[in-house]
């Protein structure tokens, strides 16, 4: 099945969670890791990579000895990216919430993040579970450390500022739909 339609499929059994009718442009992609400083780190965490456009691109350009801590709730996403990239030394796969990030990065011996990479759908959830995703994050990332997050809207603006020392917004009209870049610094 052609990517586009069989991601289209899954937002249609699990609408909420899955957020987008169809996968991130590379040109979005490429917005969010634009300010990541690539050479100086040992451990991204990505948060909902779905079919995993992003995931390629954060695995071109990361050192060969650092780690992808991957986060993806929906079960036939995950299965595909077991797929893909099980057997890759540099990505742990994690079928669970982006909210558990403390307990997987204890569980796998990591005690910093240099970056987050998120697509998580921030405006289909309650305020209760978004604060805590961003506040775990915060509190993993190393300090001057990067949360980069996109969504369709500004809603997550005045959050992010709230939590974040630095905000710059991005946008690009070459992704359906339009996407806002936010990227955040510790
Ligand atoms: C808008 S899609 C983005 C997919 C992909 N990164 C892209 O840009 O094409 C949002 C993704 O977040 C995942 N997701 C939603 N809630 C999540 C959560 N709490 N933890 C981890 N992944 C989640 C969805 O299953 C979906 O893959």
């Amino acid at each position: 099945m052609k990517k586009k339609k069989y991601f289209l499929r899954e937002f249609f059994k699990e609408k909420k969670i899955v957020g987008a009718i169809s996968p991130s442009s590379k040109t979005l992609g490429r917005l969010m890791l634009k300010n990541i400083d690539f050479d100086n780190c040992s451990c991204i965490a990505e948060y909902g990579p779905g079919t995993g456009v992003f995931t390629r691109m954060i695995l071109e350009k990361m050192n060969d000895d650092a780690k992808l801590l991957v986060f993806e709730l929906h079960d036939a996403f995950y299965a595909k990216l077991v797929k893909e990239f099980e057997g890759n030394e540099n990505v742990i796969l994690i079928n669970d919430s982006a909210e558990n990030i403390t307990k997987h990065m204890a569980e796998n011996n990591i005690s910093v993040l240099d970056a987050v990479v998120s697509s998580l759908p921030l405006a289909n959830f309650d305020e209760k579970l978004t604060s805590q995703i961003l506040k775990r994050a915060q509190g993993a990332l190393k300090s001057n450390g990067l949360y980069v997050q996109f969504q369709y809207s500004l809603n997550a603006k005045k959050l992010l500022k709230r939590i974040y020392s630095s905000v710059k917004i991005d946008f690009t009209p070459k992704n359906i739909p339009p996407a806002f870049v936010y990227t955040c610094r510790k």
